[in-house]
C-alpha cells in the first residue's frame, strides 16, 4: 500500500502553508494584549504599556487582564485583599520543595510546585479554570519560589504577608525583611511590563492544555516549562554572564566579535515580532539607568550599543533591536535578585497573562489541533525481528 496510513489526505500535497515556528498564524483571538510588532507598541486592553508602567500597581494591571478593566479603590481595595490572603501553601507543597535538591532550577522547582500545589489542591482546580483558581495559583507562585529560594540556602521559608503587595511581599519572602521603596518599586513596573504579551510560546502552551478541558495548575505547569528555554525566558541570566564575562568596556568589541564569529545568538537581542525597539526595553533601559550600578549600566549600554551596529552589519535586514531581556538582567540585579531568580521573576508576572489566557481560551473553547505536514514514507512492510 502506499499513500498516507489511513488513506486521508496527505498535507505536503496540498497548498496550505508551513511557516516554520508557525510564524505569522493567527492561533486564538484575544481580547487581552497585542504586540505590534512594525511599530514596536504593546497593548494591554486597550491601554498602551507606557500608559500602565509606573502608573498603575501589578494589582491593578491583574485586575485589568483578568477582569477587564481597571479597578476603582473599593474594587482594588478587595481585590488586593484576595489576592493578598491566599499567599501560604500547603504544607505538601512545601514538603515537595523540602525534597528538591539545592542545586535543582528556580524554574524547575516552580514547575514542580505549580504541579504539586494542582495535585495536593486538587478540589479546587476540578472545576472548569475560574478566576478564583487563577488568583489561588498566581498569588502562591512567588510563595514557591521564594520557600525554594531560602530552602536551598538552608534557611526556613518566611510566611506572607497581607499587608503588601506582590512586589512588596515577594521580595519580603525571599529576604526575610520589608523592602525599601528603591527596590519594590522597579520590581512592580517590572512586574507590570511582564504581565502578558500576546501569543507568546508559554502562553500558547497554556492555551493548547487548556483547550483539552485539562486543569489550570497543569495549563501553568506547561507554560513554566515553555518559559524556561533560552529563546523564550530563559534570556536574562545569560544577559547577565554575557557581561560578567565581557566584564569592562574595553572587552566588548572582541567578546562580541568571537561570540558572533562562533554563529551564537546574542542574547536580549532579536524578536520574532518586534521589527523595532521592543517597548518595554526602553522602560526597562530607563530604569536600569536609576536603579543600577553606574559602571554596570555603562557596560550594560557599550554592549547594546556595539551588538545593535554589528548586528546590523552582519544582519542586515534582519532588524534586530534590543528586547525585553536585555535590561531585565540589570533591573533585576538592582533590586538584589541572584540570576537564576531572574526567568522566574518573569513567571511571577506572566502566571496573571497565562490564567488570562485559560479563562478566554476556556469562555470559548474549541480543541487546539493543528495539522502536520507529513515527510515520512508510507509504504514500508513489517518484518519479524529475524529477518531485520
Ligand atoms: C528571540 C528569537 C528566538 C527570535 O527568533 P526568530 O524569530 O525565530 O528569528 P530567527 O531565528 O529566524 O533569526 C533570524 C535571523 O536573525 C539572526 N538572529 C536572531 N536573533 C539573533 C541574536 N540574538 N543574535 C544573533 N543573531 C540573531 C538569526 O541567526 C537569523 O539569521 P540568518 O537568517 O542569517 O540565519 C531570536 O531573536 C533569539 O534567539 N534571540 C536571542 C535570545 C533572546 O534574547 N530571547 C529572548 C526573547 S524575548
Amino acid at each position: 500500500m502506499s499513500g498516507p496510513i489511513g488513506g486521508g489526505v496527505n498535507v505536503a500535497e496540498t497548498d496550505l502553508p508551513k511557516p516554520e515556528g508557525l510564524e505569522g498564524v493567527v492561533a486564538a483571538a484575544t481580547a487581552l494584549s497585542h504586540v505590534f510588532g512594525e511599530e514596536g507598541r504593546l497593548v494591554y486592553r486597550g491601554y498602551d504599556i507606557h500608559e500602565l508602567a509606573g502608573n498603575a500597581s501589578f494589582e491593578e494591571v491583574a485586575h485589568l487582564l483578568w477582569i477587564g478593566h481597571l479597578p476603582n479603590r473599593t474594587e482594588l481595595d478587595a481585590f488586593c485583599a484576595k489576592l493578598w490572603d491566599n499567599r501560604s501553601l500547603p504544607e505538601g507543597v512545601l514538603t515537595t520543595l523540602r525534597a528538591l535538591p539545592a542545586d535543582a532550577a528556580p524554574m524547575d522547582a516552580l514547575r514542580t510546585g505549580v504541579s504539586a500545589f494542582g495535585a495536593i489542591d486538587h478540589q479546587r482546580f476540578e472545576p472548569a479554570p475560574d478566576l478564583d483558581e487563577a488568583i489561588a495559583l498566581t498569588a502562591r507562585v512567588p510563595s514557591i519560589l521564594a520557600a525554594f529560594f531560602r530552602l536551598r540556602q538552608g534557611k526556613e521559608p518566611v510566611p506572607p504577608r497581607n499587608d503588601l503587595n506582590t512586589a512588596q511581599n515577594y521580595l519580603y519572602q525571599l529576604f526575610g525583611v520589608v523592602p525599601e521603596k528603591r527596590h519594590w518599586q522597579p520590581l512592580q513596573v517590572y512586574l507590570v511590563l511582564l504581565a502578558d504579551h500576546g501569543m507568546n510560546a508559554s502562553t500558547f502552551t497554556a492555551r493548547v492544555i487548556a483547550s483539552t478541558q485539562s486543569d489550570l495548575c497543569s495549563a501553568i505547569t506547561g507554560a513554566v516549562g515553555a518559559l524556561k528555554g533560552p529563546l523564550h525566558g530563559g534570556a536574562p541570566s545569560k544577559v547577565l554572564d554575557m557581561l560578567s564575562e565581557i566584564g569592562a568596556a574595553e572587552n566588548v568589541d572582541a567578546w562580541l566579535t568571537d561570540a558572533l564569529d562562533r554563529g551564537e545568538r546574542l542574547m536580549g537581542f532579536g524578536h520574532r515580532v518586534y521589527k523595532a525597539e521592543d517597548p518595554r526595553a526602553e522602560i526597562l533601559r530607563g530604569m536600569a539607568e536609576e536603579a543600577s550600578d553606574p559602571d554596570f549600566f555603562a557596560l550594560s549600554k557599550r554592549t547594546e550599543d556595539r551588538a545593535l551596529e554589528m548586528l546590523a552589519e552582519r544582519k542586515p535586514g534582519r532588524r534586530l533591536y534590543t528586547n525585553v531581556e536585555f535590561y531585565s538582567a540589570a533591573v533585576l540585579a538592582a533590586v538584589g535578585l541572584p540570576g537564576d531568580m531572574f526567568t522566574p521573576t518573569f513567571a511571577v508576572s506572566r502566571t496573571v497573562g497565562w490564567t488570562a489566557h485559560v479563562l478566554e481560551q476556556t469562555a470559548n473553547n474549541r480543541l487546539i489541533r493543528p495539522q502536520s505536514e507529513f515527510v515520512g514514507r508510507t509504504d514500508k512492510r513489517f518484518t519479524s525481528i529475524d529477518e531485520r
